[in-house]
């Protein structure tokens, strides 16, 4: 499944089968990944023929190859040519069925997934797309036994979009599908600081408020987002290694970091011959979860980022907790997080 990429990340133990299963079986919880960015190579170039959008290039083969990003910036051109296939109200539920099926296979139980709404905001049928996450959200919990909640975000490069945008995400705020605000796209050049008017105002309207954050900008970003847009969590925060003093408020405040660890290595945040920082982030008492970000555009899905970690030297017990984390810090009702823990308590792994 992931052959398509030559490059190979870091590793510095085998691990058993007996781990690896278990990694499997886990029942876990995903707070960073995108509807969009789950899309796979294959459905973008089918929807890109249904709504007659070209793509730059004339096979799925070369369509295949462009996924081999060179940064940052190539990943970001890649995937608005995707957003730019997803059309319809009907692309959007082909596309949560898909992503709902492919969450189950890694028993994910839970998740909270961004939507990259600046990019759709105009021209788009948003009361249908609405209509249509409400019924996969309903889907979801019949079929694959998983709970679903969306996060639209705000492209930084687009602030223009940033109060339509907030807009939508009222729309669907009421009935509890939208459930917050994020802030995604280019760091650099769109600092955190552009963004405090939409983020007071999201706030007063009682949204949650998450931020990507120190994934290409260093620890400056991270500040700005915890002082400037006062978010709950921070999307990948990974860069916050470099300045030891945030380190320690993140630690004070344990504000929990969403960290994607395969994201970082195919878009060039961390060099595939190094461990990744989160060793760095959970030695030094950072509260830390593991999330997939885009899978197949990185050729990841949740299952492998915990493989590559065990890989990386990983206890089982630390995945596990990095796991619980995660349940903790979602923004779910208390009740039902109680009804989550309690059922994830059951899970033993010697049981498999
Ligand atoms: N949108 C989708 N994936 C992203 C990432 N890794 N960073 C910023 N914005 C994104
Ligand atoms: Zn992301």
């Amino acid at each position: 499944m992931f052959k398509r990429f030559m490059t190979k990340i870091y590793t510095s133990t085998s691990i058993s089968d007996e781990l690896a299963a278990r990694l499997r079986a886990m029942p876990k919880v995903e707070l960073h990944v995108h509807l969009e960015g789950a899309t796979d190579a294959a459905t973008v170039w089918d929807l890109a023929k249904r709504n007659k959008v070209t793509l730059p290039v004339e096979t799925f083969t070369e369509w295949q190859r462009m996924y081999e990003f060179r940064d940052f910036d190539h990943f970001l051109d890649i995937y608005r040519l995707s957003v730019d296939c997803m059309q319809t109200a009907a692309d959007f539920a082909f596309m949560l069925d898909r992503f709902l099926a492919n969450q189950a296979a890694q028993n994910v139980r839970y998740c909270e997934v961004f939507l990259s709404a600046s990019f759709m905001i105009e021209n788009f049928p948003q009361d249908d797309v609405i209509a249509v996450l409400q019924e996969g959200i309903a889907k979801g919990k019949e079929k694959y036994d998983i709970g679903v909640r969306f996060i639209p975000d705000i492209a930084r490069h687009l602030p223009e979009t940033s109060f339509p945008v907030l807009d939508f995400i009222l729309k669907g705020y009421e009935q509890g599908i939208f459930i917050g605000l994020g802030l995604g796209g280019p760091e650099v050049g769109f600092p955190p600081e552009n963004f405090v008017e939409v983020y007071d105002a999201a706030r007063k309207q009682g949204l949650h408020l998450v931020a990507h954050a120190g994934e290409t900008v260093g620890a400056e970003s991270v500040w700005g987002a915890l002082t400037k847009l006062k978010v709950e969590r921070i999307g990948h925060g990974v860069r916050s290694v470099e300045d030891p003093k945030l380190l320690s408020y993140l630690k004070e405040t344990q504000t929990p970091l969403e960290v994607c660890p395969v994201s970082n290595y195919r878009l060039k945040v961390t060099p595939l011959d190094e461990p990744h920082p989160l060793r760095k982030l959970v030695d030094a008492g950072v509260y830390c979860t593991v999330n997939s970000d885009d899978p197949p555009m990185f050729s990841t899905n949740l299952n492998n980022e915990y493989l590559t970690l065990a890989q990386q030297g990983f206890s089982w017990d630390e995945l596990w907790q990095l796991n619980l984390n995660a349940l903790e810090a979602s923004f779910l009702p208390e009740d039902e997080k109680a009804a989550y823990r309690a059922n994830f308590l059951t899970f033993q792994p010697s049981n498999l």
